[in-house]
């Protein structure tokens, strides 16, 4: 068979794994033929492939990043785009596509797949909010590199007595946030499912202060919102899937506190650090585990299905369930684990 690859939407460590697995079972078990569509659907679209080995991947287990690079193009808002698509694969010979992304990618594979594409799903973002796995590659390492850098940063605020607002990512869910304000001793956690009171926050920084502790850490997910409008909150422009570029709320909660608490605050945005570098060995056992499952998808005939995790095995679902729901944070960890420790 020709088996092609995609990788779409931000990357996450553990791409490269992905792809070896699949490689590497394709060529030696299946005697396929690999390549890979540069820039996500854009390639597709475009018809631009490189070709892919067990030695053009060898090296790359390790390795950040996707090599054949991501976008966040959506065919279906380009002119005829799915078409090109389509006809992309004729072209080329492709029996079957391996698309590797979000629910932004899976949807569009869900819909090419419901248009007649032989498509197979590996879900993947680093914020962790497909309900259809338990677990997406890319997590675990950005909650090692946001609990790292709190480390770093309760040595810094407790030097100076000051207050350090963190700003992780995660739009539309905490995951990040939690897992790594909980990791790391946060005094307070704020997370797009809650929104937030700023009193509560800053009386939860001067009980802990009035008892002399002289450092916090807070840390903000980048989709935290402030109940009822009451801080605005800067925003950017739109992709072509609708998200908006957010970013702002770390600056915005520091001068807040700093203005009413009289704590010295530093705002620090840890942004792109935390989807570069390399992955866990957790993320790269998980995207080895999806790699493998979804070339054996491919031979089974299984299209329109995507991998995940269930209950620790590997399954195949519907690519439909890869974008349905989004996966909220668990409200029992933020009320019953993190908040008994806010302020403290
Ligand atoms: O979707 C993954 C993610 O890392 C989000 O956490 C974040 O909001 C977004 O990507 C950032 O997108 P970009 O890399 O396009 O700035």
């Amino acid at each position: 068979m020709r088996v092609a690859m995609l990788t779409g939407g931000g990357d996450a460590p553990g791409l490269n794994a992905v792809m070896r697995a699949v490689v590497r079972k394709a060529e030696r078990v299946f005697g396929d033929e690999c390549l890979g569509f540069l820039d996500g659907w854009k390639g597709a679209i475009e018809g631009r492939t490189v070709p892919m080995s067990v030695e053009t991947m060898r090296g790359t287990l390790a390795r950040g990043g996707t090599v054949i690079r991501s976008s966040r193009t959506n065919p279906f808002k380009i002119d005829g785009g799915p078409d090109k698509v389509k006809a992309s694969l004729e072209r080329l010979g492709i029996d079957a596509l391996i698309a590797i992304g979000g629910e932004d990618t899976l949807g569009v594979a869900n819909k090419l797949w419901e248009q007649g594409v032989a498509v197979v799903g590996v879900p993947k973002t680093i914020d962790n909010d497909l309900s259809a796995t338990e677990m997406t590659f890319g997590f675990d390492t950005a909650v090692q590199i946001v609990t790292e850098a709190i480390d770093r940063l309760h040595t810094t605020a407790e030097s100076h007595d000051r207050v350090m607002v963190v700003e992780v990512m995660g739009r539309h869910a905490g995951h990040i946030a939690l897992w790594s304000g909980i990791a790391g001793g946060a005094a307070v956690i704020l997370i797009p499912e809650e929104p937030f009171d700023i009193d509560a926050v800053c009386d939860a920084l001067r009980r802990r202060h009035e008892k002399g502790s002289y450092a916090s850490i807070v840390v903000a997910a980048e989709g935290a919102t402030p109940k009822e409008g009451t801080m605005s909150l800067l925003t950017g422009e739109t992709d072509q899937f609708g998200h908006v570029r957010l970013g702002g709320i770390g600056q915005r909660l520091s001068e807040e506190i700093e203005a009413r608490t009289g704590y010295e605050t530093r705002a620090v945005v840890l942004g792109h650090v935390q989807r570069g570098g390399t992955p866990t060995a957790f993320d790269r056992v998980l995207a080895t585990r999806f790699g493998i499952a979804a070339i054996d998808a491919v031979h089974d005939g299984d299209f329109g299905k995507m991998v995940a995790l269930r209950n620790g095995d590997i399954e195949r679902v519907p690519l439909s369930a890869g974008v349905g729901e989004l996966k909220l944070v668990d409200p029992s960890l933020y009320h019953g684990v993190a908040e008994f420790f806010f302020g403290g």
